[in-house]
């Protein structure tokens, strides 16, 4: 039987704090994944949720400011309304139009405003050994936030890139935003109905959409009748479930799958390191999100 010293957490005067902010904040994986990364490391942090109602965000920014907080993410629906309470912003902020990281200076009482997924995105490509250059043609399913941090993540390496979205003004916004970031880009912007003919020479397809997320895993954001191009790659962002709709009708076509865990992953461990200047444990960060995910 456990002592009692090994049922008490040990939390103490030194313990330092990061946190979650969203609402809803219950489903997201970030706690386990950086608690298990803290222990592993022997580090005194903790990791919380913290549930934030919409009209608390500036409070909650201050709060968290006032409490000693060293950071925290953010995620839906705070990630662009939290930009005008930030002292500062990185880059990829400016870029993906959106923040999922705060880093907090409490000497100076500033926050500053990152966002991991592009960084996330980009590792684990290279961690699937999947590389892009002038020769790849990728083709990126949707044109919010996350196809937009990938698709500047893609801009630099000459590669055709070509957003495919239900609504062809929000693709048409990124393209104008990449091509006046990076004049020699090589981006387009189509609507849905011409997902065949953009993706038939794909190297690369991308699904940075939102449908086939649980609970709604019987959809798929690919056409029906449209082939898949059996020489591509097909990485789908979404995590949850980890086999996606369209994972499973490309695999059956033949495609190479990869799905969103390892991005979710990187992008936690961007941060991790951020706020602690240590590099974490990524494999177990991952086993902690697989187990979690394989359960539900
Ligand atoms: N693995 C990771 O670490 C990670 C990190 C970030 C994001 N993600 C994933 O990336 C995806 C997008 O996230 P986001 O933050 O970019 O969301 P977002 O800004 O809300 O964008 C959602 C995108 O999905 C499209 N969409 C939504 N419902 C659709 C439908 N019924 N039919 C066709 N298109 C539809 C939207 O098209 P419209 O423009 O026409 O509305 C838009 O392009 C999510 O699945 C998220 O899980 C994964």
């Amino acid at each position: 039987m456990k002592g009692l010293n090994d049922r008490i957490a040990h939390i103490d005067g030194q313990t330092q704090l990061v946190g979650i902010i969203g609402y809803p904040v219950a489903h997201s994986l970030s706690p386990e994944m950086h608690n298990a990364a803290f222990a592993e490391l022997g580090m005194n942090w903790r990791y919380v949720p913290l549930l934030v109602a919409p009209d608390r965000l500036a409070d909650a920014l201050r709060g968290v400011l006032a409490l000693g907080f060293r950071g925290v993410n953010v995620t839906v629906p705070h990630k662009v309304a939290c930009i005008p309470y930030l002292d500062s912003v990185t880059e990829a902020v400016t870029i993906a139009g959106a923040v999922n990281t705060i880093r907090i200076d409490a000497s100076q009482g500033k926050l500053e405003g990152l966002n991991t997924d592009m960084s996330g995105f980009l590792a684990d490509l290279a961690v699937n050994r999947i590389s892009v250059g002038e020769d790849s043609h990728v083709v990126i399913l949707g044109a919010g936030g996350a196809a937009r941090s990938i698709g500047a993540g893609l801009a630099r390496s000459g590669a055709r890139i070509v957003f495919v979205n239900r609504t062809l003004e929000r693709g048409l916004e990124i393209v104008e935003f990449l091509r006046s970031t990076w004049e020699s880009c090589n981006v387009e912007a189509v609507g849905l109905d011409r997902l065949a003919e953009v993706s038939r020479e794909a190297t690369l397809i991308v699904n940075a959409t939102s449908v086939g997320m649980f609970p709604y895993t019987d959809s798929s954001p690919w056409r029906e009748g449209v082939p898949f191009p059996k020489q591509a790659v097909l990485y789908d962002t979404i995590y949850r479930p980890l086999q996606t709709k369209l994972m499973r009708d490309a695999e059956r076509s033949g495609l190479r799958v990869i799905g969103g865990l390892g991005m979710l992953v990187y992008q936690g461990a961007a941060a991790f390191e951020m706020w602690t200047g240590k590099k974490p444990p990524i494999e177990l960060m991952r086993q902690v999100c697989l187990q979690r995910l394989s359960q539900s």
